[in-house]
């Protein structure tokens, strides 16, 4: 039998966010609804974070609230703090995503804090999910390369990696957020992660700006990682990354998947039409 891996859909939130026309939320659910059909494990549908942040996330609890489950999906929302934390949890959020970065200058920007403080505002997010039996994933960004400081370190990658690990995150998801990682680099970068960490606590999350994307989950798979983050239609990108276009695309990976004897478990027709689906919500182009 084929090798499973894991596709995490982060069209809804990693997608929409980056949208600058705001989305009407009945259309945010039907494409959750839809995309519960295709028979993903696990969907990032939202995140909790300032509306002054992240206008286009304002309406995560209408969104959370609308949306019909599908048995069998858990349903994940972003979340930068305790007070995101408790709106989650009232959402009914299945994982609650917190995420850092591997550099100071995209902490900054991202998150307004260095990379210490973000880790200690984390902390009580992660106590709080560990006392209420909640799923907890985390993200580093900007793992091989940050559009402030320029090439990161692999070592401070596998540090905040480790950290995140320490509060209690079941799985890390390495997010080369502005998408000009290479093969080398993102090899290099698994690496030092794989020092602390077995590939099982691990999903690779790379946007496709520059169009390795596919040669990056490559490498990623050859070091043993089965899980991986994409986003139907190639969806988005991330306000506070200068450049950063969507993360690799559903239906790109599913078929990159499928032809190296893969199996992923979706159904394509379902993800051609939550594709055409998420390219229509995208804004027009400027006349
Ligand atoms: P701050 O401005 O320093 O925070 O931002 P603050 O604590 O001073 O709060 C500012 C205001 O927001 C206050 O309101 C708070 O009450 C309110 P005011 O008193 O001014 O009226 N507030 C909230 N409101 C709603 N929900 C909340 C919340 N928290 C505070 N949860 C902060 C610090 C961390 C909050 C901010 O920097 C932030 O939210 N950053 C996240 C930006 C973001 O969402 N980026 C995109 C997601 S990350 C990503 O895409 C990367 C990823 O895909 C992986 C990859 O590709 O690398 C995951
Ligand atoms: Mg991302």
């Amino acid at each position: 039998m084929a090798e499973r891996v894991e596709i995490f859909e982060m069209g809804p939130r990693d997608g929409l966010q980056n949208e600058r026309r705001l989305i009407p939320t009945p259309d945010k659910i039907a494409l959750v609804d839809l995309l519960g059909r295709a028979g993903f494990a696990r969907i990032e549908v939202t995140s909790f974070v300032p509306p002054a942040w992240v206008p286009q996330m304002a309406d995560a609890a209408q969104v959370m609230a609308g949306i019909a489950r599908a048995p069998g999906t858990r349903y994940a929302v972003l979340t930068p703090n305790l007070r995101g934390y408790h709106a989650a949890r009232a959402a009914g959020a299945d994982i609650v995503a917190i995420f850092a970065s591997a550099s100071e200058g995209f902490s900054r920007a991202n998150l307004n804090a260095t990379i210490a403080d973000s880790l200690a505002r984390l902390a009580p997010v992660a106590e709080a999910a560990r006392a209420d039996g909640v799923a907890l994933r985390g993200y580093v960004s900007v793992v091989t390369d940050c559009p402030f400081d320029g090439p990161t370190p692999p070592y401070s990658v596998a540090r905040v990696a480790a950290a995140l690990r320490d509060m209690g995150c079941s799985e890390i998801s390495l997010g080369d957020t502005i998408g000009q990682g290479r093969p080398e680099t993102v090899d290099a970068m698994l690496a030092a992660v794989l020092d602390d960490l077995p590939p099982e606590r691990l999903a690779g999350h790379y946007h496709d700006t520059a169009g390795r994307a596919l040669a990056n989950v490559d490498v990623s798979l050859a070091r043993g990682l089965r899980v991986f983050d994409a986003a139907v239609g190639g969806l988005g990108g991330c306000p506070y990354a200068p450049g950063a276009a969507g993360n690799v695309a559903t239906e790109a990976l599913a078929a990159h998947l499928a032809a190296r004897g893969f199996d992923h478990g979706l159904d394509m027709d379902i993800i051609h039409r939550a594709a055409a689906m998420a390219r229509a919500l995208r804004e027009a182009p400027d006349a």
